[in-house]
């Protein structure tokens, strides 16, 4: 497939408003706490009798520091005790969780998650990892994408030599901007020498690819400054990036008020430096996956693309299969069988049900027909910029003009916009549609009116 982007800042500029990532379908925000422990056993049982293989998701909410901006999922603090309790806990949970899973389904994904998954010691990983080979199948190739996210400023060559005799591959991590006065505004001092010895050493202990993150959006950024940071990171050639529109949503993110607004780029600084972003990755060799995520044209994240092979879920992109996925960890989300499922979201009460043996369930939801066609058609559009509705029609035995009448007439306006090309046989997202692909999935979620403020800007 042609894996082209066309910046088009008057398109996006008229289509800029506030959508869902769309990492499930529907949203969390759909999720409720009628959902309980016996309807996720319900869909394990499900779950197992489809069979096929399984992605664990592990939640590590630590991190020493905070950083102002940060809108995931973590606990501040700098005392390491902290972490042993938890740990325990999580141990406890893969046991309960692992007795109810077919013990023949392979993990063919993990992935680590946080927070900061490196707060851990190295024999905390371990224990952890023990644990999970113990109560998980786990391949016994090299060729399962287990990954983990670490935080440069919390890792050493030990511990990512460490994560590679784990089984880890591939790695990620965070940079955010090498500009020492941005680094200031949101409390994340990171040197270069620091963030470029992850990378070196990933590369010594071969793992096969190495991502890093960057935001856009934060204090202080121009589109000069943040070119230099560009200029040096594009230097060491890492595999992927992961280029963030900053969230700013100091209601819902409280540390974010330590965030000085008047200190914040404007809307036009903000595109002018996405901009930058499009033109120097794509000059230096990088397709655009979608969704912030650029790759090396051999990375298997871009070559799954080109083969129709890319998968979506609350990781981002990944290559392998839409496998049921288990949260582990406070507030992780899973999704297995035909729900969604969240654990509990604060480390008292996944504690307390794990002290009782039962699984920290706090809320789920179950899939109807109607959310399993429409999150089939997000996915498609989300991986690949095209849908075929004839494979639709297929799968779940509807006609797909009759049933989405209304969503193709809503896309009509994104056709004369020169978004996309709606046929007789499909749609094709056009270099110009690719950046706001949001929008166009946004046409065929049935929940989005009555949640619209809850998201960030799409751009
Ligand atoms: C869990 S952190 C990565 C691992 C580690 N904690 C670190 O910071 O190095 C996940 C990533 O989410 C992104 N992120 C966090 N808050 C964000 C926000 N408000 N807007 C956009 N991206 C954000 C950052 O790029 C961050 O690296
Ligand atoms: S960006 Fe990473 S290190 Fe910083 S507070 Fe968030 S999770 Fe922790």
């Amino acid at each position: 497939m042609n894996q082209n982007l066309t910046f088009d800042s008057d398109l996006i500029n008229r289509y800029d408003t506030a959508g869902p990532r769309y990492t499930s379908y529907p949203t969390a925000l759909e999720l409720h706490d009628g959902f309980g422990e016996q309807d996720y056993l319900r869909q394990i049982e499900l779950s197992n009798a489809r069979g096929g293989p399984l992605s664990l998701y592990v939640h590590i909410p630590f991190c020493d520091t905070v950083c102002f901006y940060c809108a995931c999922n973590k606990i501040i603090t700098n005392n390491r005790q902290h972490a042993e309790p938890y740990l325990q806990n999580l141990i406890k949970e893969i046991a309960l969780q692992g007795a109810l899973f077919d013990r023949k389904r392979i993990v063919d994904q993990l992935h680590w998650g946080g927070g900061t998954p490196t707060f851990l010691s190295n024999a905390q990983m371990q224990a952890l990892m023990n644990a999970l080979r113990m109560h998980f199948h786990f391949r016994s190739d090299d060729e399962g994408q287990y990954s983990i996210e670490v935080d440069p400023r919390e890792t050493n060559d030990s511990t990512i030599a460490e994560l590679r005799r784990l089984g880890f591959n591939p790695i990620s991590y965070g940079l955010q901007d090498f500009d020492v006065n941005v680094q200031k505004a949101v409390n994340r001092i990171q040197s270069e020498q620091e963030t470029f010895a992850v990378l070196a050493a990933a590369r010594k202990e071969g793992f096969r690819s190495a991502s890093i993150d960057l935001i856009y959006g934060l204090p202080l950024q121009t589109v000069q400054s943040f070119s230099v940071t560009l200029d040096k990171i594009l230097a060491v050639e890492p595999d992927r990036f992961s280029v963030f529109n900053y969230a700013h949503l100091p209601q819902r993110f409280k540390t974010q008020r330590q965030i000085n607004e008047a200190d914040l780029p404007s809307a036009e600084v903000k595109l002018a430096i996405l901009q930058k972003v499009i033109q120097r990755l794509t000059e230096a060799g990088y397709v655009y996956i979608g969704m912030d995520h650029f790759a090396k044209p051999d990375d298997e994240l871009a070559i799954a693309q080109r083969e129709g092979k890319l998968y979506r879920n609350f990781q981002g992109y990944s290559t392998h299969s839409d496998c049921d996925l288990i949260g582990l960890g406070m507030t992780s989300i899973g999704r297995v069988g035909d729900a969604y499922i969240q654990n509990a979201k604060d480390l008292e009460t996944y504690a307390q049900a794990l002290s009782r043996a039962q699984l920290p369930v706090f809320k789920g939801v179950v899939l109807n027909q109607d959310d399993k066609i429409r999150r089939e058609v997000i996915t498609q559009l989300i991986c690949h910029f095209e849908l075929n509705f004839g494979a639709i029609e297929q799968q779940f035995a509807i006609v797909f003009g009759d049933y989405f009448a209304k969503e193709l007439h809503d896309l009509e306006k994104m056709q004369a916009d020169g978004l996309l090309v709606v046929s007789s046989s499909g749609i094709k997202v056009l270099p110009a549609g690719r950046l706001l692909i949001r929008n166009i999935c946004m046409i065929f979620d049935r929940y989005l009116a009555k949640k619209n403020t809850a998201f960030s800007k799409v751009i």
